[in-house]
């Protein structure tokens, strides 16, 4: 099997649940303190051997195609004055890295975004996709994780997390065979379940391991009632097909497509900065 070393960032979305700051900043833009979104994500994939970043996004996008961009006036001014610490944040890609935009044309949903994907992978090609708003600190990269399991099983692969029941009903829900230590085959996935229909409480979140062949399957898909096409119908065929593994998240995981989540995120950060710790608690003391 080839190597897996393309990654699929869909940033297409319309990410209403931020406006008015998405009206001119893309949701992926949006810093966990000082860092965006993308870049984290970006930077997992980086650290799991992905050489490929392919970008599928709106038109009102150009800023996360910026982001990536060399400043070099900027660098070589910061190079003069000795400031390696402020060039070292202007370097956002390392240079042997790839990047590729691929407009989507029309929020169309998550499905829609993958398959503007499809002339990138090759024949019996697998590729990851990963949604910088599903924001993840953890001691294991998880994609690379993702990777090892659907390498190890020639199938796609999938990342849950464990949701409480009143979450239950805004995610893709499986249904998972027995446990091999941290990761099962799929048997059922269900998108957004009432918590009676729910299969487990195990929700898909934003990272995913697929094969090439997913594109045929999601050119069946049909749109939901929200005019949507929808990622889980294609893991659904697939997992009839070729097979479905599902990994336990080891981590946190914040949902920053939501304010809560989001807000969230920016603390969790903050406490492991020892000087804003201290400032934090005593806010919160006080
Ligand atoms: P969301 O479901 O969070 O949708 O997308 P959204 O449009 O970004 O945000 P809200 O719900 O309007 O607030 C999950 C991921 O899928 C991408 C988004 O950019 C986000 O990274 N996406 C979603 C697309 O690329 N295209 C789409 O048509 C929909």
């Amino acid at each position: 099997m080839k190597k897996i070393t393309k990654a699929v960032f869909p940033v297409g979305g319309m990410g209403t649940r931020f406006l008015p700051a998405t009206k001119s900043i893309p949701k992926e833009l949006l810093p966990i303190i000082d860092k965006p979104l993308i870049q984290y994500a970006v930077e997992e994939a980086i650290a799991a051997g992905i050489e490929t970043l392919i970008f599928i996004t709106s038109a009102s996008k150009h800023a996360i195609s910026d982001h990536f961009d060399p400043m070099p006036d900027l660098r070589a001014k910061f190079m003069a004055q000795n400031k390696s610490h402020l060039v070292e944040k202007l370097d956002t890609l390392p240079v042997k890295i790839q990047r590729v935009f691929i407009p989507q044309g029309a929020p169309l949903g998550l499905g829609h975004a993958v398959l503007q994907a499809e002339a990138m992978i090759g024949t019996d090609e697998m590729f990851a996709v990963i949604l910088a708003d599903d924001f993840i600190q953890a001691e294991t990269n998880p994609l690379q994780r993702l990777i090892t399991v659907a390498e190890t099983n020639h199938s796609a692969t999938i990342s849950v997390e464990e949701v409480s029941d009143d979450r239950i009903s805004s995610y893709g829900v499986i249904k998972p065979s027995e446990w091999q230590s941290d990761y099962t085959r799929v048997v059922d996935i269900i998108e957004k379940p009432s918590l009676k229909m729910a299969p487990s409480n195990f929700g898909v979140i934003g990272r995913y391991v697929l094969p090439q062949s997913v594109f045929s399957v999601l050119k069946e898909t049909q749109m939901d009632n929200n005019q949507e096409y929808q990622l889980t119908d294609a893991l659904n065929a697939l997992m009839n097909s070729s097979g479905l593994q599902a990994v336990k998240l080891a981590g946190q995981r914040f949902d920053c497509g939501s304010q809560e989540g989001f807000v969230l995120a920016n603390l969790h950060v903050a406490m492991q900065n020892p000087e804003f710790k201290s400032q934090i608690q005593n806010y919160l003391s006080n």
